[in-house]
């Protein structure tokens, strides 16, 4: 019984507590949005701002990898192998470089690419003075990469190889 009209009481009191509150913060949003000279909200900002610059940890860390991994030189050509691994009136596919080196006569190195120009396919192997293509069949002359036999109809594209001390280097 005597604790009944405590209750009242409080909960007005916090009633219009939270009243008034909810009306300040409606006030000021309102001033805020509604007048945009607001001098005070900038210098605020940038009070703010200066106070929080612990931000040290900025990303100049950039000392690694100044070391660019050129090492290949431009001496020009990439080594394919020594001329000894031509057979005379065949040839050698090298797959890492796409090209195939051909020897049509003794001491005359020829280099195609070993692209078939057909659909694309790697060609696999040289025999019968022939540059063979796996994927339709197609085959290609030795000598000059001409078409020996279709499905393609364009030669492969002659790449220019230099040969020197018995090493072929792409040029
Ligand atoms: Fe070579 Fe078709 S891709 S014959």
């Amino acid at each position: 019984m005597a604790e009944s009209p405590r209750s009242p009481e409080f909960l007005t009191r916090r009633g219009v507590v939270a009243a008034a509150g909810g009306a300040g913060l409606a006030a000021v949003l309102t001033a805020c949005g509604g007048s945009g000279s607001s001098s005070d909200d900038s210098a605020s900002d940038t009070a703010s701002a200066g106070a929080g610059s612990g931000g040290s940890s900025a990303p100049s860390d950039t000392s690694t990898g100044t070391q660019s991994p050129s090492g290949s030189g431009g001496s020009g050509g990439t080594p394919l192998g020594k001329t000894s691994d031509v057979p005379v009136g065949g040839g050698k596919i090298y797959d890492a470089q796409k090209v195939v080196v051909t020897q049509p006569t003794a001491g005359t190195f020829k280099c195609f690419s070993a692209v078939c120009t057909h659909q694309g396919c790697t060609v696999a192997q040289v025999s019968g003075g022939v540059i063979h293509c796996p994927c339709h069949g197609s085959g290609f002359h030795i000598a000059d990469g001409s078409v020996a036999n279709g499905p393609a109809t364009a030669p492969l594209p002659a790449k220019q190889v230099t040969v020197s001390g018995g090493e072929i280097t792409l040029a």
